[in-house]
């Protein structure tokens, strides 16, 4: 079974790394390959400045689930409008749930509750899912905050559940916790560039995952790697800062992989801008690929 066919099977599927290693667009050139192998797919984008649209080439999201071509669909989401609207879900009455939701009291509470802005973006994730739901979703993906580690977001159920000692809150949780151990229905993927800084917080994020949570990633992406320049191309200005890169990557690579015995796909740099040629091409050279 290759790793696209294991990470096909999941539910939830978070992509996470540095800021600015391609978290964004891995995380749609993985929506637009699990979509085109029949999986209905909502990706779910946490960062308040939107890209996602960008990437697959659709309106913003503002909040609304937009459509991004057969099988997929994209929604940015923020913390704070997804516990107002469980807040409006349980207080059906219009200016009582105003009154709650604009209160000081709501707001420390929000704020100071470990966890529970993260909870409440899993706790999205887990209602899409949930059979009853339309338009129906088999799977989705998240691409995670860039601010702070992905391990923050999924250790966030466990963490409330704890402080909030049961209740219906604590218990739904507990319930989350539980989703996202479940190695069969959940996964995470990671995406790095092969340089010092991202291969080194990488690192750090895959033991951090382990110790913490038990979880071993589905799959770790080096993007943007240099592409080898081939050995009997005319010398160019700027080759060999371009050789200097590329052996840059392949060195940090190499201390990735001997610490990551896991699945390890490169993805090459390639000359385009962000958009949808950018991520079909990105999922054309991780399909082939596939580990
Ligand atoms: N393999 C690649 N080749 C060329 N450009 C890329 C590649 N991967 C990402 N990019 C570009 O790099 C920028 C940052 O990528 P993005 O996915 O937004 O990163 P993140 O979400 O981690 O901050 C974007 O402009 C994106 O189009
Ligand atoms: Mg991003």
């Amino acid at each position: 079974m290759s790793v696209l066919d294991r990470i096909a099977e999941r539910q939830l599927v978070v992509v996470t790394g540095k800021g600015g290693v391609g978290k964004t667009t891995l995380a749609a050139v993985l929506g637009r390959l699990l979509a085109d192998r029949g999986r209905r797919v909502l990706l779910l984008e946490v960062d308040p400045r939107e890209s996602l649209h960008q990437a697959l080439g659709t309106e913003p999201s503002g909040g609304e689930v937009v459509p991004a071509g057969p099988g997929l669909s994209i929604q940015n989401l923020q913390p704070g409008a997804v516990i107002e609207g469980l807040v409006r879900e349980k207080v059906p009455i219009g200016y009582l749930a105003r009154k709650i939701t604009e209160s000081t009291a709501f707001h420390q509470f929000v704020e100071g509750a470990p966890g529970l802005k993260e909870t409440a973006l899993l706790g999205h994730a887990y209602r899409v899912l949930q059979a009853g739901h339309r338009p129906r979703t088999d799977l989705v993906i998240v691409d995670a905050p860039a601010t702070g580690h992905g391990a923050t977001m999924l250790a966030a159920p466990g963490l409330l559940a704890q402080a909030a000692e049961g209740g219906q809150l604590g218990e739904m949780a507990a319930g989350l916790a539980d989703f996202l151990a479940d190695a069969s229905r959940c996964g995470v993927v990671l995406a790095t560039l092969a340089e010092e800084m991202p291969i080194q917080e990488t690192l750090e994020l895959i033991a951090l995952l382990r110790v913490k949570l038990g979880l071993r990633p589905e799959l770790v992406v080096a993007n943007g790697m240099y592409p080898a320049l081939s050995p009997g191309a005319a010398p160019a200005p700027g080759a060999h800062l371009w050789q200097a890169r590329r052996r840059l990557n392949e060195a940090e690579l190499s201390r990735l992989a001997a610490a990551w015995d896991g699945p390890l796909v490169e993805l090459p740099l390639l000359p385009l801008d962000r958009g949808p040629a950018l991520v079909q091409a990105l999922a054309s050279l991780l399909r082939e690929a596939d580990p």
